[in-house]
């Protein structure tokens, strides 16, 4: 056994500044070949992954993003759920695939692989030296990220990531995470709420706590409160319909 992996993942943190220096093509290959060794539900292999070089396709992204580093990166990669090349499939053969791909567990099945993958080449980008963040943001304009990237039916951009070399004065650091045996449950789910409201107001010292030092003291929110106030805001709420229109979820 080795630290290596381990030490890894436990070392992520999003990068949000980049040196302007390009991820060369050889290297976002490896990248891609690692991600697609990902375990893949009935070996569907349900994604596709559209690299963005083109200075005018990132502007056009980051103005749905609103986020500087789509265009500030190294590259730009967009993560396409894709039943597509199933719908060819489809149309060429006797039997009838839509019910699976129409289906809600189509599209579990399916936003999972690609979130494997992603997960697979985010892991390998940052053992490349590579910082990255995920951008959930490319959905503020699914119609137009369709749009700007040429995506056909039965597909649906669900998130990017910006990659490049960490900005020399970049000093994000890993963020603490729940406590271990808040997330993780022996046998059977434990639903004590007096244990889970404790656990969950240890964690906030630990997050304000983090806040406080890392920006001397000008942020102490508390975990529960960044959710609270996050999940209150009314995010996205189009997005069944962008969905509907894109071939998901009729059954
Ligand atoms: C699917 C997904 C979408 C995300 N979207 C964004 C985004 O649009 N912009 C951003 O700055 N960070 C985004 N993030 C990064 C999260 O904010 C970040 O992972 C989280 O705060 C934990 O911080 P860490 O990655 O530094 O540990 C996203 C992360 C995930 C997994």
């Amino acid at each position: 056994m080795t630290d290596h992996v381990y030490n890894l993942l436990k070392k992520h943190h999003s990068v949000r500044k980049f040196k302007s220096e390009p991820v060369p093509d050889d290297h976002i290959e490896r990248m891609v070949e690692a991600g697609q060794s990902a375990s893949t539900s009935s070996y569907l292999q349900t994604y596709s992954i559209v690299g963005v070089r083109d200075p005018k396709i990132k502007e056009d992204l980051q103005e749905v993003s609103g986020q500087p580093y789509v265009v500030d990166n190294g590259y730009l990669l967009v993560f396409v759920l894709d039943y597509y090349r199933h719908s060819i499939i489809n149309e060429d053969t006797e039997e009838n695939m839509e019910t699976s791909f129409e289906s809600a567990e189509g599209l579990l099945v399916g936003s999972i692989d690609v979130a494997l993958v992603a997960q697979n080449i985010a892991a390998t980008a940052e053992d490349m030296g590579y910082g990255i963040v995920y951008l959930g943001s490319l959905r503020n304009d699914v119609a137009r990220v369709k749009e700007v990237l040429n995506l056909p039916d039965y597909t649906f951009p669900l998130f990017g990531m910006a990659l490049g070399v960490p900005a020399d004065d970049e000093a994000g650091s890993p963020k603490p995470r729940l406590p271990l045996d808040h997330v993780f449950h022996l046998d059977q789910y434990n639903t004590d709420k007096e244990q889970q409201r404790k656990a969950i107001e240890s964690y906030d010292q630990t997050v304000s706590d983090y806040y406080n030092q890392r920006t001397n003291g000008q942020r102490t929110e508390k975990w529960s409160t960044q959710i609270s106030n996050f999940m209150s805001s009314k995010q996205r709420l189009d997005m069944l319909n962008h969905l509907n229109n894109a071939g998901f979820i009729k059954r």
